[in-house]
């Protein structure tokens, strides 16, 4: 149980929202497991037609907390942050998020498996796995490749650095910018759009879209196969070493002998 993820159930739209705004809404496995089992909820109960993904106090995410990651979990593809890619990736009901502030790491990559995504301008996005010495995840090195071109995304994936609202539109992984601080209202607009429409031919519809990416489940658990190696390894150890001293990371040692050629 976690009071850092609120569900609420408003006519036919089903909202999860992010709120742990003092750790600007780093997400831990208690949230992780209650964002599963909102959507879970979500998709079992008929009267239910949209669910809505959003943050709090103007943050959609931070990403995967730190702090807690560097207690490595056994196994990542049993881990409660897989499970809930796992969930929304097959999610049957059209998934809208709303996003301001930070969209940071799992922030951005769950947003690849949502139908509609509206960003506040002020909205900072970034893949930074690889300056935490770690390797893509959510299937983003399926899916982005696919959505931007594969330069865009060894671009956002290689450099992991910042970018902001008007270039997420650009590159298509939002729909688009909302009014300054509007996205929690403009996407519950579109929520409220989409719960009028016929449900049976709008979750057709949604499978028919998202066929096209077959192997999203199984990219998953390869990518969680090596963010797990990853995080038991030291590449990970300085780059959660650095983040909490507040300085930059150094990754001068070689690799590891048993690292792929
Ligand atoms: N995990 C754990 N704690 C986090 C966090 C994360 N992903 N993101 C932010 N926090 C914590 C900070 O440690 C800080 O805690 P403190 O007040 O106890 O020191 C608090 O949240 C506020 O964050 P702060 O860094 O002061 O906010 P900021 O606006 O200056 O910077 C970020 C925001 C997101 C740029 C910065 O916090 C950051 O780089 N976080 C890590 C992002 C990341 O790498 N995510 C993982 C992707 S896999």
């Amino acid at each position: 149980m976690t009071d850092h993820v609120q569900t609420e159930r408003q006519d036919a739209v089903f909202t999860i929202r992010m709120a742990r705004p003092e750790k600007k809404n780093a997400l831990t496995v208690a949230m992780y497991d209650a964002m599963d089992r909102g959507l879970r909820d979500a998709v079992a109960d008929d009267g239910v037609r949209v669910i809505l993904l959003a943050g709090a106090d103007g943050v959609f995410t931070s990403g995967n907390d730190l702090r807690e990651f560097a207690t490595v979990p056994a196994s990542l593809e049993e881990s409660a942050v897989v499970r809930f890619l796992g969930t929304l990736a097959t999610c049957p009901k059209p998934v809208v998020a709303a996003v301001s502030g930070l969209a940071i790491g799992i922030g951005t990559t769950m947003l690849l498996h949502c139908d509609l995504v509206v960003a506040d301008p002020a909205t900072r996005f970034s893949l930074p796995f690889i300056n935490l010495g770690l390797v893509p995840e959510g299937a983003s090195s399926l899916l982005l490749p696919r959505l931007v071109g594969t330069l865009r995304a060894s671009e956002l994936l290689l450099l992991g650095d910042m970018f902001d609202a008007a270039a997420a539109e650009r590159y298509g992984i939002i729909n688009k910018v909302s009014a300054p601080g509007a996205a929690d209202v403009e996407a519950m607009q579109w929520a409220v759009q989409l719960a009028a429409k016929a449900p049976t031919a709008l979750r057709l519809s949604k499978a028919l879209i998202r066929s096209e990416t077959p192997g999203t489940g199984a990219r998953i658990l390869e990518e969680a196969r090596h963010f797990g190696a990853q995080l038991k390894g030291p590449e990970f150890r300085e780059a959660v070493a650095a983040f909490m001293a507040k300085r930059p990371p150094s990754f001068s040692s070689p690799p590891a002998a048993s690292a792929p050629a």
